[in-house]
């Protein structure tokens, strides 16, 4: 069968990666979620102590720091690695979130990142989630879907994902959070996060995720 790109993008907690993760399970096809590597160099910025205006440091930091992933055996969990550690948990923390579109608007970061996504998907056959996927990464994916969703809903669900790893923050911290990220992810001069002209529209508000994962699918067999 014909493998494609399947590019889903969208602001911040809409359900993007629970989708892709599922649609990718369903389809035999590689996910890669594009946010966690601009987390992975968030964290490893911060714990270097390296200035986000430090350009030269951080061009030496993307070309030193090996970003990959790997399946958990047991949970099936796609994990992100820093040079050959398991950072999956830490790049998850609030902390990171209220820095990492800070380190997303920096074009060398951007450079070389999505260079890897390409690179990544390059077989084809691949579900990638992110902010810039089909209109920079890959314009050329055959499916290409843009999710969005109400605000507190999107701040309630990452509100408990968050608490399920024991950091319990209120919510108004997260909707400040999210709200900033959008802003500065969809102002930034570099591939910032819009729809592509040709990317479907998803509101996630009032469906559940498996009709979230049908909608993907019905896009994917009329892309076959
Ligand atoms: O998807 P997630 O919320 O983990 O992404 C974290 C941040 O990474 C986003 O707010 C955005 O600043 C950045 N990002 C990006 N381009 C992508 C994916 C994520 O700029 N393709």
């Amino acid at each position: 069968m014909k493998q494609l790109v399947i590019a889903i993008d969208g602001y911040s907690s809409c359900g993007k990666s629970t989708t892709a993760k599922a649609v990718a399970h369903l389809l035999h096809y590689a996910y890669v979620d594009t946010g966690a590597m601009y987390r992975g160099v968030t964290l490893h910025l911060l714990e270097h102590g390296i200035a986000f205006d430090d350009l030269p440091a951080v061009e030496q930091v993307l070309k030193d720091l090996t970003i990959s992933f790997r399946r958990h055996p047991q949970t099936g969990r796609n994990e992100l690695f820093l040079d050959g550690a398991n950072r999956e948990d830490d790049i998850r923390q609030m902390r990171i979130s209220n820095s990492v579109s800070e380190v997303s608007v920096i074009p060398q970061v951007r450079h070389a990142l999505v260079a890897q996504q390409q690179r990544m998907g390059r077989k084809r056959g691949v579900v990638m989630d992110g902010r810039d996927i089909g209109t920079t990464v890959f314009p050329d994916a055959e499916v290409k879907v843009f999710m969005t969703a109400d605000m507190e809903l999107r701040a309630r669900r990452r509100q408990m994902e968050l608490a399920d790893k024991d950091e319990h923050v209120p919510l108004a911290d997260i909707i400040d959070n999210l709200r900033k990220r959008d802003h500065i992810d969809s102002t930034r001069a570099e591939s910032p996060l819009r729809r592509a002209t040709d990317a479907v529209l998803l509101d996630t508000t009032h469906i559940t995720i498996s009709e979230q994962v049908d909608f993907v699918i019905d896009q994917v067999f009329s892309a076959l």
